[in-house]
């Protein structure tokens, strides 16, 4: 076989998608059920860190411990019957940063997870809120369903009301929320049944059953399931593939991660339904094919994550050609070589060396001090890709060396951090230099860096709140007028954007009446 064909079958066979979730709602579990389903793992329990349970999550930086939290993303890959199944995890805490937005940029499709009993959460909204901005496709997982919550219908309403999404459930529960049975394949008609292992610690096996025998087995609880898929027909809530790849629709499905209940059905849904790798735009316009050449995206960079080796570890998403550990690559932005010979796949605290690797794989290189979130690398033909978007931050604070006799570590410092994208650096002639004001998406940005400086640069540094709740992009011409306004102050974001920070909501809409010429415009990505 040749190279071409062999890239284009490793492609076709590769899925890379992310879970979407708020906190609690089962995400950790999820992971180890696929990961167990596609039995990477022989026992569930084994991925994830949270209290009591088996870690093997990266015990990056003392605050993470103390916390029992992963600060960091990383990817998971796993085969599924013939398939390549890449998982880049996103942080699962409520506290979350810039680095879980741009994991939805390394990825292909979602999985929005729902707790049953909830239905959609904040944090789960805001997600969404990305996926739909970057025209992700989101496929739609009802969790917990061994526990009592919503309605099935109730929960697809709220989803295509909320947030304009239509569900097109797969899979329709059979027995309502705390009393899941199986599910009912809408496509064929069929009933499958699902059975309780002990803990669900095992992979749950699945009893296949005509409607008729399912009538017989189930009664009413049977009965109502095709009723309440057929009324989904009749709306025209049945799967469309192209309505999903466009974001309008979301495949559903009715699970239950501790279970292992709906956990296969998943795995079917992300090989069947979910898209393949494909080629991305550079910032000509050009068109990257994933056949062409080796290039590859960092959408993320982390460093510290060992206290006995310092290393930085960049986080690159091939987007086309086949990787080999070992080859140099071109770095795009700065046009220099940049060595692979310690490529590595990250998972939790366990990394192995990589030797090949496709598009749609995230592959970690160590010690890659020249690299920062949305930069792209190469061989061959050039190409350069769009930077990641740099997401609307909630939380402004001031940062300050203790001691002015630190003022040049201090300022090396800020300017590693903020080119790793740790935090978005904002400054203004009026405070200076000595007192950059850090913005970020989550609150724990200002911990990694408060924390880093500390560690790796000697530097203890103090953070002052600022009264500030949000920001807009403004422009040169505005600059004035909104300085003079109260509660309102206008920085310069270290990639030249101007940005004015408001008080509040209110603060804002008056301006906005008050003021109209004024350019206040959104930052991308905001559920606001
Ligand atoms: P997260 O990563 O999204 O934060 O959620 P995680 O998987 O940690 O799950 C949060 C809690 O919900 C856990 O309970 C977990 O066992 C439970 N859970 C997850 N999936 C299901 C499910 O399908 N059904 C039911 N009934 N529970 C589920 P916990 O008490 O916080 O932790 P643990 O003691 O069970 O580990």
């Amino acid at each position: 076989m040749s190279t071409a064909d062999t890239l284009a079958r490793e492609v076709a066979r590769r899925r890379t998608f992310a879970i979407i979730s708020h906190p609690d709602a089962g995400k950790s579990t999820m992971t180890e059920a696929l990961a167990l389903h596609a039995r990477m793992i022989s026992e569930a329990g084994a991925i994830h860190g949270k209290a009591g349970r088996k870690s093997t999550v990266s015990d990056w930086m003392e605050m993470e411990k103390a916390r029992g939290i992963s600060v960091s993303s990383t990817a998971l890959q796993f085969n599924y019957e013939g398939n390549v199944i890449n998982l880049v995890d996103t942080p699962g805490h409520s506290d979350f940063s810039e680095d879980t937005y741009r994991v939805l940029t390394a990825v292909d499709a979602a999985v929005m997870l729902i707790d049953a009993a909830k239905g959609l959460e904040p944090q789960t909204l805001k997600l969404f809120q990305v996926c739909r901005h970057r025209g992700i496709p989101v496929i739609t997982v009802i969790n917990k369903w061994d526990r009592p919550g919503r309605t099935p219908l109730e929960l697809i309403d709220e989803i295509g009301e909320r947030i304009g999404l239509t569900p097109t459930p797969l899979f329709f529960p059979v027995g309502i929320a705390g009393d899941f049975r199986g599910v009912l394949d809408r496509r064929t008609g069929d009933y499958i049944r699902f059975t309780r292992t002990a803990g669900g610690a095992t992979i749950a096996p699945e009893e296949f059953l005509s409607a008729e025998a399912a009538a017989d087995r189930e009664g009413e609880e049977w009965t109502t399931a095709v009723e309440e898929s057929a009324l989904l027909s009749e709306m025209g809530q049945d799967h469309d593939q192209e309505m999903f790849l466009a974001g309008e629709t979301s495949p559903m499905i009715f699970a239950s991660a501790m279970l292992n209940f709906g956990v296969r059905q998943l795995l079917e849904t992300l090989v069947e339904l979910a898209p393949p790798p494909a080629g991305r735009e550079s910032v000509d316009k050009a068109e990257r094919e994933v056949t062409d050449p080796f290039s590859a995206v960092v959408f993320k960079v982390q460093a510290g994550m060992d206290s006995s080796h310092r290393d930085r570890l960049a986080y690159m998403r091939i987007v086309s050609g086949e990787f080999e550990r070992g080859m140099v690559v071109t770095h795009a932005q700065t046009g220099k070589p940049f060595a692979t010979k310690y490529a590595q796949a990250v998972f939790g605290r366990e990394r192995s060396t990589v030797d090949t690797a496709y598009p749609g794989d995230v592959v970690g290189l160590v010690n890659a001090m020249a690299l920062a979130p949305g930069d792209t690398l190469y061989t061959e033909t050039k190409v350069q890709f769009p930077p990641i978007p740099s997401f609307a931050p909630e939380h402004f604070a001031m940062l300050r060396a203790q001691s002015a006799g630190k003022y040049k570590q201090f300022r090396k410092a800020m300017d590693q951090l903020d080119s790793e994208g740790v935090v978005q650096v904002l400054r203004n002639d009026i405070r200076g230099d000595a007192a950059p004001v850090l913005a970020a998406v989550g609150p724990m940005q200002f911990e990694v860096v408060t924390a880093r400086m500390m560690t790796e640069f000697g530097v203890e540094t103090s953070l002052e709140g600022l009264g500030y709740s949000l920001a807009r992009r403004t422009d040169a011409d505005s600059v004035d007028e909104l300085n003079r306004q109260r509660g309102v102050e206008v920085f310069t974001r270290s990639d030249g954007a101007l940005l004015a920070l408001i008080s509040d909501k209110w603060r804002l809409q008056y301006i906005v009446k008050e003021h109209p010429t004024l350019t206040l415009e959104p930052l991308v990505a905001t559920a606001d």
